[in-house]
């Protein structure tokens, strides 16, 4: 099945196929207010990701490059990913797609960090993601889960 991972230009349209997802909220909505003060034409640095199935946009995930200088999670201190919103639709789910958006982002060879949904650990560990060991000052209320490319470890939090 064909599966093209694309940027995800946002605009009005991009927007309207958004509210199909649950995880719609606040990012969306700034995007918006954006939009229609016209303070922005176009996001051309979008970081929404997503796949279409003809006009449909059946998955999609927000993937952000995080700078070195804040990595607080690896070893050595690197830029990473960080990936939320990954939601496929439901007459959508288990054909793949969930798997093709993180095969993508790992396909920038930078360690990733997600916060998962409670219920999503299996697709998450079938991924090859592993708990981040708790750090409450870093992790506050947060699960995170951590992926990482040959040659990284995880930092060791004290
Ligand atoms: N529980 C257990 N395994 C799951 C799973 C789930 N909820 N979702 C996917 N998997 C497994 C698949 O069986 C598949 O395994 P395989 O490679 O051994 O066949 C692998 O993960 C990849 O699956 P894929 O088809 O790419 O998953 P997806 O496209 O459905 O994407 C989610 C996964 C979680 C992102 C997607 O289903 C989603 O957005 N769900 C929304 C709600 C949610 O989080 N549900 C969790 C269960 S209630």
């Amino acid at each position: 099945m064909e599966q093209t991972v694309e940027n995800l230009l946002i605009n009005y349209k991009t927007l309207e196929k958004f509210k199909f997802f649950k995880e719609y909220g606040n990012q969306e909505l700034s995007m918006l207010e954006d939009l229609e003060n016209k303070m922005v034409e176009n996001y051309n640095d979008s970081p929404f990701y997503g796949i279409y199935i003809g006009d449909n946009l059946v998955a999609r995930m927000s993937l952000y490059k995080v700078q070195k200088k804040y990595d607080a999670y690896f070893e050595p201190k690197q830029d990473y990913l960080t990936l939320w919103k990954l939601e496929v639709l439901p007459d959508y789910q288990g054909k793949g797609y969930g798997r093709a958006l993180v095969e993508f982002a790992k396909s920038y060879n930078l360690p990733i960090k997600t916060n998962p949904r409670i219920n999503s650990h299996t697709f998450w560990e079938k991924m090859g993601f592993q708990k981040a060991h708790y750090d409450m000052e870093r992790d506050l209320g947060e699960n995170p889960l951590i992926w990482m490319p040959e040659g990284v470890k995880e930092k060791e939090t004290t």
